[in-house]
Protein backbone atom coordinates (compact mmCIF):
# COMPACT_ATOMS: atom_id res chain seq x y z
CA UNK A 1 0.00 0.00 0.00
CA UNK A 2 0.60 3.86 0.46
CA UNK A 3 1.50 3.97 -3.94
CA UNK A 4 0.80 6.80 -5.86
CA UNK A 5 -2.79 6.98 -7.60
CA UNK A 6 -0.73 7.57 -11.09
CA UNK A 7 1.36 4.19 -10.39
CA UNK A 8 -2.45 2.45 -10.40
CA UNK A 9 -3.88 1.77 -13.65
CA UNK A 10 -7.08 0.80 -12.62
CA UNK A 11 -9.96 3.28 -11.67
CA UNK A 12 -11.48 3.50 -8.19
CA UNK A 13 -15.50 4.89 -8.24
CA UNK A 14 -17.29 4.81 -4.79
CA UNK A 15 -20.73 5.46 -4.43
CA UNK A 16 -22.25 7.10 -1.12
CA UNK A 17 -25.46 8.36 0.64
CA UNK A 18 -27.63 7.65 3.60
CA UNK A 19 -29.56 4.61 4.59
CA UNK A 20 -32.19 4.35 1.43
CA UNK A 21 -31.02 6.17 -0.73
CA UNK A 22 -30.72 3.19 -3.42
CA UNK A 23 -27.03 2.77 -3.82
CA UNK A 24 -27.01 -1.07 -3.81
CA UNK A 25 -29.68 -1.21 -6.89
CA UNK A 26 -27.58 1.75 -8.44
CA UNK A 27 -24.30 -0.22 -8.22
CA UNK A 28 -25.25 -3.22 -9.65
CA UNK A 29 -27.10 -1.39 -12.70
CA UNK A 30 -23.72 0.48 -13.07
CA UNK A 31 -21.66 -2.59 -12.79
CA UNK A 32 -23.86 -4.04 -15.37
CA UNK A 33 -23.51 -1.41 -18.14
CA UNK A 34 -19.98 -1.49 -17.72
CA UNK A 35 -19.28 -5.24 -18.25
CA UNK A 36 -21.17 -5.10 -21.50
CA UNK A 37 -18.89 -2.30 -22.69
CA UNK A 38 -15.89 -4.38 -21.91
CA UNK A 39 -14.55 -2.75 -18.49
CA UNK A 40 -13.10 -5.29 -15.95
CA UNK A 41 -14.87 -4.74 -12.92
CA UNK A 42 -14.92 -5.44 -9.38
CA UNK A 43 -18.16 -4.76 -7.56
CA UNK A 44 -17.59 -4.54 -3.77
CA UNK A 45 -18.95 -3.16 -0.54
CA UNK A 46 -17.73 -1.58 2.95
CA UNK A 47 -18.11 -2.57 5.76
CA UNK A 48 -16.84 -5.94 3.83
CA UNK A 49 -15.40 -7.05 0.96
CA UNK A 50 -13.28 -10.03 1.89
CA UNK A 51 -14.06 -12.93 4.73
CA UNK A 52 -12.61 -11.34 7.53
CA UNK A 53 -14.21 -7.40 6.53
CA UNK A 54 -17.41 -9.20 6.29
CA UNK A 55 -16.77 -10.92 10.08
CA UNK A 56 -16.26 -7.82 11.35
CA UNK A 57 -19.19 -6.11 9.15
CA UNK A 58 -21.46 -8.77 11.37
CA UNK A 59 -19.99 -7.77 14.30
CA UNK A 60 -20.92 -3.81 13.40
CA UNK A 61 -24.66 -4.51 12.31
CA UNK A 62 -25.71 -7.14 14.91
CA UNK A 63 -23.71 -6.25 17.96
CA UNK A 64 -25.79 -6.23 21.67
CA UNK A 65 -27.41 -3.49 23.35
CA UNK A 66 -26.49 -4.87 26.65
CA UNK A 67 -23.11 -4.02 25.52
CA UNK A 68 -23.20 -0.88 23.44
CA UNK A 69 -20.32 -0.34 21.13
CA UNK A 70 -18.00 2.77 21.58
CA UNK A 71 -17.79 5.18 18.80
CA UNK A 72 -13.68 4.84 18.84
CA UNK A 73 -15.02 0.63 18.81
CA UNK A 74 -16.53 1.16 15.88
CA UNK A 75 -14.58 3.41 13.87
CA UNK A 76 -11.89 0.87 14.53
CA UNK A 77 -13.26 -1.70 13.34
CA UNK A 78 -14.46 0.15 10.07
CA UNK A 79 -10.82 0.67 9.70
CA UNK A 80 -9.82 -2.43 9.97
CA UNK A 81 -12.11 -4.28 7.85
CA UNK A 82 -11.28 -1.69 5.12
CA UNK A 83 -7.45 -2.49 5.49
CA UNK A 84 -8.30 -5.44 4.51
CA UNK A 85 -10.39 -4.75 1.40
CA UNK A 86 -7.66 -2.54 0.09
CA UNK A 87 -5.08 -5.03 0.79
CA UNK A 88 -6.79 -8.35 -0.51
CA UNK A 89 -9.18 -7.02 -2.82
CA UNK A 90 -9.31 -3.15 -4.03
CA UNK A 91 -5.62 -2.86 -4.49
CA UNK A 92 -4.94 -6.30 -6.22
CA UNK A 93 -8.20 -4.74 -8.80
CA UNK A 94 -6.41 -1.62 -9.61
CA UNK A 95 -3.43 -2.84 -10.09
CA UNK A 96 -4.87 -4.97 -13.08
CA UNK A 97 -6.40 -1.67 -14.46
CA UNK A 98 -10.07 -2.81 -13.50
CA UNK A 99 -12.64 -0.57 -13.05
CA UNK A 100 -13.38 -0.71 -8.77
CA UNK A 101 -17.05 0.08 -7.97
CA UNK A 102 -17.58 0.14 -4.28
CA UNK A 103 -20.71 0.68 -1.93
CA UNK A 104 -19.39 3.00 0.57
CA UNK A 105 -15.75 3.88 1.68
CA UNK A 106 -13.83 6.53 3.76
CA UNK A 107 -16.46 9.54 3.05
CA UNK A 108 -18.79 6.64 5.02
CA UNK A 109 -16.72 7.13 7.76
CA UNK A 110 -16.29 10.54 7.91
CA UNK A 111 -19.82 11.18 7.27
CA UNK A 112 -21.15 8.44 10.09
CA UNK A 113 -18.40 8.51 12.61
CA UNK A 114 -17.47 11.86 12.11
CA UNK A 115 -19.66 13.94 11.51
CA UNK A 116 -22.72 12.32 13.40
CA UNK A 117 -20.80 9.98 16.28
CA UNK A 118 -18.87 13.27 16.98
CA UNK A 119 -15.70 11.45 16.58
CA UNK A 120 -12.43 13.82 16.14
CA UNK A 121 -12.75 14.42 11.84
CA UNK A 122 -8.62 15.06 11.96
CA UNK A 123 -8.21 11.76 14.10
CA UNK A 124 -10.16 9.83 11.76
CA UNK A 125 -8.58 11.29 8.70
CA UNK A 126 -5.21 9.90 9.90
CA UNK A 127 -6.48 6.82 11.10
CA UNK A 128 -8.10 6.11 7.97
CA UNK A 129 -4.75 6.79 5.95
CA UNK A 130 -2.97 4.06 7.73
CA UNK A 131 -6.23 1.59 6.65
CA UNK A 132 -6.16 2.81 2.86
CA UNK A 133 -2.44 3.52 2.52
CA UNK A 134 -3.58 6.98 1.44
CA UNK A 135 -5.79 5.32 -1.27
CA UNK A 136 -9.01 7.75 -2.29
CA UNK A 137 -11.59 7.28 -4.75
CA UNK A 138 -11.31 9.02 -7.72
CA UNK A 139 -15.25 9.68 -8.16
CA UNK A 140 -17.51 9.53 -5.59
CA UNK A 141 -20.72 9.54 -6.10
CA UNK A 142 -23.31 10.84 -3.09
CA UNK A 143 -26.87 9.84 -3.57
CA UNK A 144 -28.58 12.91 -2.37
CA UNK A 145 -32.33 12.61 -0.89
CA UNK A 146 -34.39 13.62 2.78
CA UNK A 147 -33.45 11.46 5.65
CA UNK A 148 -37.45 10.86 6.37
CA UNK A 149 -37.67 9.57 2.81
CA UNK A 150 -34.87 7.36 3.02
CA UNK A 151 -35.40 6.10 6.12
CA UNK A 152 -38.89 5.12 4.97
CA UNK A 153 -37.63 3.38 1.59
CA UNK A 154 -35.83 1.25 3.84
CA UNK A 155 -38.48 0.19 6.17
CA UNK A 156 -40.07 -1.10 3.65
CA UNK A 157 -37.57 -2.58 1.84
CA UNK A 158 -36.72 -4.93 4.20
CA UNK A 159 -38.43 -5.75 7.38
CA UNK A 160 -35.14 -6.13 9.80
CA UNK A 161 -32.85 -2.97 10.91
CA UNK A 162 -29.11 -3.40 12.00
CA UNK A 163 -27.57 -1.38 14.46
CA UNK A 164 -27.06 1.70 12.55
CA UNK A 165 -30.72 2.01 10.60
CA UNK A 166 -31.58 2.07 13.94
CA UNK A 167 -30.50 5.43 14.88
CA UNK A 168 -32.76 8.41 15.69
CA UNK A 169 -33.34 10.62 12.33
CA UNK A 170 -31.20 13.14 14.15
CA UNK A 171 -28.40 11.04 13.60
CA UNK A 172 -28.77 10.28 9.92
CA UNK A 173 -29.66 13.94 9.21
CA UNK A 174 -26.02 14.77 10.69
CA UNK A 175 -25.09 11.80 7.97
CA UNK A 176 -26.60 13.33 5.20
CA UNK A 177 -24.97 17.05 6.39
CA UNK A 178 -21.85 15.28 6.51
CA UNK A 179 -21.84 14.01 3.06
CA UNK A 180 -22.65 17.17 1.55
CA UNK A 181 -20.23 19.27 3.82
CA UNK A 182 -17.55 16.87 2.47
CA UNK A 183 -18.83 17.17 -1.09
CA UNK A 184 -18.67 20.73 -1.26
CA UNK A 185 -15.11 20.96 0.23
CA UNK A 186 -14.07 18.16 -2.94
CA UNK A 187 -16.04 19.21 -5.75
CA UNK A 188 -13.56 17.51 -7.94
CA UNK A 189 -13.82 14.30 -6.80
CA UNK A 190 -17.42 14.10 -5.13
CA UNK A 191 -20.69 14.65 -7.33
CA UNK A 192 -24.24 14.98 -5.67
CA UNK A 193 -27.12 13.11 -7.43
CA UNK A 194 -30.47 13.43 -6.61
CA UNK A 195 -31.29 10.36 -5.81
CA UNK A 196 -35.61 11.57 -4.62
CA UNK A 197 -36.95 10.51 -7.88
CA UNK A 198 -37.60 7.50 -10.00
CA UNK A 199 -34.81 4.89 -9.71
CA UNK A 200 -35.14 4.96 -13.55
CA UNK A 201 -33.95 8.49 -13.77
CA UNK A 202 -31.84 8.24 -10.93
CA UNK A 203 -29.83 5.05 -13.17
CA UNK A 204 -29.80 7.55 -16.15
CA UNK A 205 -27.51 10.08 -14.57
CA UNK A 206 -25.03 7.87 -12.92
CA UNK A 207 -24.80 6.19 -16.03
CA UNK A 208 -24.12 9.61 -18.09
CA UNK A 209 -21.65 10.43 -15.58
CA UNK A 210 -19.76 7.09 -15.25
CA UNK A 211 -19.52 6.51 -18.71
CA UNK A 212 -18.36 10.09 -19.81
CA UNK A 213 -15.65 10.23 -17.02
CA UNK A 214 -14.45 6.94 -17.39
CA UNK A 215 -13.67 7.71 -21.51
CA UNK A 216 -12.27 11.08 -19.79
CA UNK A 217 -9.91 9.31 -17.40
CA UNK A 218 -8.86 6.82 -20.22
CA UNK A 219 -8.22 9.28 -23.05
CA UNK A 220 -5.95 11.00 -20.56
CA UNK A 221 -4.24 8.22 -19.04
P1 LIG B 1 -25.12 -0.43 4.11
O1 LIG B 1 -26.43 -0.49 4.84
O2 LIG B 1 -25.06 0.63 3.09
O3 LIG B 1 -24.72 -1.77 3.60
O4 LIG B 1 -24.00 0.00 5.20
C1 LIG B 1 -23.91 -0.63 6.43
C2 LIG B 1 -23.92 0.36 7.54
O5 LIG B 1 -22.57 0.69 7.93
C3 LIG B 1 -24.62 1.67 7.26
O6 LIG B 1 -25.54 1.91 8.31
C4 LIG B 1 -23.53 2.71 7.33
C5 LIG B 1 -22.47 2.06 8.18
N1 LIG B 1 -21.10 2.52 7.91
C6 LIG B 1 -20.48 3.40 8.79
O7 LIG B 1 -21.09 3.80 9.80
N2 LIG B 1 -19.22 3.82 8.52
C7 LIG B 1 -18.51 3.40 7.42
O8 LIG B 1 -17.37 3.81 7.21
C8 LIG B 1 -19.16 2.49 6.52
C9 LIG B 1 -18.42 2.00 5.31
C10 LIG B 1 -20.45 2.07 6.80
Amino acid sequence: MGRKKSQIPGLFITLEGIEGSGKSTQISHLAQVLIQAGHRILQTREPGGTATAEAIRHILLTASSHEPVAPQTEALLILAARCQHVTHRILPALQQGAVVLCDRFSDSTFAYQGFARGLDLQWLRAANDIATGGLTPDLTLVLDLPVSIGLARRRSDRGEQNRLDRETERFHRKVRRGFLALAAEEPGRMRIVNANRPAQEVQDELTEIVVGWIARQRRRR
